[in-house]
């Protein structure tokens, strides 16, 4: 008992939550920024600015995770590789939106589940690198780790990994998810407007298909007001925002006790996963993301071990929770058939149900002859087949994808039915990080996913 004349200390929650447990851990992929008192300012700038999202959104999206991992539903996931400072720009961010909300039509009328949207957006400005510095000719500078670390020039001045950029990525952040928010529901995601979202697009055989399709969805809201239904609920959509959680420096004073439930939120997005460089079981990331309510991501690579499985289980979801714990792997091509079904199995052997989606990007890398990162649109419909031939041998729900991708038109994945080659990379290759799959390809593979989803519906 306090004696009267002694201070009334009340417990910090966020202290008891244990959130700066991570510290005594081994963090992998953190920059070394170039002055411990300006991270110090702006670690103190964003633990006082507002939340980006809230609570509620994020339990929310928890329920909708667990119907999808329940068979219910399905998550569509996507967005850039990384977003960066200068294309956080109207025309962009909506063609990313529109992309999906398009991508998701058509997943929804293949598959009749419903799609839960959510961007690579409004938070990934982070990434993981394999070394810490860049050398080219005789000149050695940090490599890029996203806009909120430093930048993309290769000059001392840009490449400085400077703390003020955390401040910036909130900001940026911050505008983008408001005009998301204005997007989604401020009537431009109305279903009866379908065919708005692909104007603007270049012609080509995916719009064209898309728009056909767009037609019968036409055709059945018509009958469906005949027949005197009401169309408030087609207004608007929800629309989640993810992030890779890397960077303690940004995530961690964004994270927040809720009021309603004295429990922690990471608020700088909805959900949150964790990288195939950084799920190391006793790692600093998978302590701190262990202990925040948001549902958790991880990305899973062809060396995942059943153990490796079932202790990210244990630390992640040790309550079971449905919609806490969604698996992303991203395998590769060739591999997924054959890495895949143990991992399926022994989760199938616990009492854990995780949504799995699968990520066809990561795994499927390769470097061009003219030098370019790029991938294989090919490879990526490959991955995505192995994915639902898997689950349909175990008896399990392919519950989503995560796929790399902008609404705009460039030239970075090859092939597609625009069969784009090495050549046209040099002409329209835009990502500093990843590449991409452009509008028709996004569009293309969505209506392949339906497919199979529509297939399996037949079974
Ligand atoms: C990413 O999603 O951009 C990424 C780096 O993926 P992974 O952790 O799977 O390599
Ligand atoms: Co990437």
């Amino acid at each position: 008992m306090a004696s009267a004349n002694e201070p009334y200390v009340v417990a910090d929650p966020q202290v008891i939550a244990g959130l700066d447990n991570y510290v005594n851990l081994p963090a992998a992929q953190q920059p070394t920024w170039y002055s411990t008192d300006a991270l110090a300012a702006s670690r103190e700038t964003l633990s006082k600015l507002p939340p980006l999202v809230f609570a509620g959104e994020v339990d929310r999206l928890r329920s909708r995770l667990a119907d999808a991992a329940a068979g219910n539903a399905f998550l569509l996931q996507g967005g850039d590789c990384a977003e960066t400072f200068a294309d956080a720009t109207a025309d962009r961010i909506r063609n990313r939106v529109k992309t999906l909300l398009q991508m998701a039509v058509v997943l929804m009328y293949g598959s009749s589940l419903p799609v839960v949207k959510m961007g690579r957006m409004a938070g990934q400005f982070a990434k993981p690198r394999s070394n810490d510095n860049e050398t080219r000719g005789d000149i050695t500078l940090p490599a890029y780790r996203g806009d909120a670390v430093n930048g993309y020039d290769f000059t001392p001045e840009s490449r400085r990994n400077d703390p003020a950029r955390l401040v910036q990525a909130y900001h940026t952040s911050a505008s983008t998810l408001n005009l998301i928010r204005a997007f989604t529901t401020g009537g431009f995601a109305d279903l009866r407007s379908v065919h708005e979202w692909n104007k603007g697009f270049t012609d080509n055989p995916a719009n064209a298909r898309y728009e056909s399709l767009a037609k019968e969805i036409d055709r059945a809201i018509q009958f469906m007001a005949a027949a005197g239904a009401d169309f408030e609920a087609l207004r608007s959509t929800e629309f989640y925002t993810s992030h890779e959680g890397l960077l303690f420096d940004y995530d961690r004073p964004l994270t927040r006790i809720d009021s309603r439930t004295g429990t922690p939120y990471v608020t700088s997005g909805h959900f949150i996963w964790i990288g195939e460089r950084t799920r190391q079981l006793d790692g600093a990331h998978v302590d701190f993301l262990s202990r925040v309510r948001n549902p958790i991501g991880v990305k899973l690579g062809p060396s995942t071990s059943p153990d490796d499985l079932r202790a990210l289980i244990e630390k992640l979801d040790p309550n079971r929770e449905p919609g806490r714990l969604t698996f992303i792997t991203r395998m590769g091509a060739t591999k997924i058939r054959e890495a895949m079904p143990k991992l399926v199995e022994t989760v199938k052997s616990t009492d854990c149900n995780p949504l799995w989606i699968t990520d066809p990007m990561h795994g499927n890398g390769i470097t061009t002859k003219n030098g370019y990162k790029s991938r294989r649109f090919d490879d990526v419909m490959d991955e995505v087949r192995g994915f639902f031939e898997v689950h349909a041998e175990a008896g399990t729900f392919p519950g989503g994808i995560h796929i790399e991708l902008t609404g705009d038109d460039v030239a970075e994945c090859l092939g597609g039915s625009e069969r784009i080659d090495e050549a046209a990379l040099e002409a329209r290759y835009e990502s500093l990080c990843d590449p991409r799959l452009n509008h028709m390809q996004s569009l293309e593979l969505s209506f392949l996913v339906a497919e199979l989803l529509a297939s399996r519906n037949k079974k």
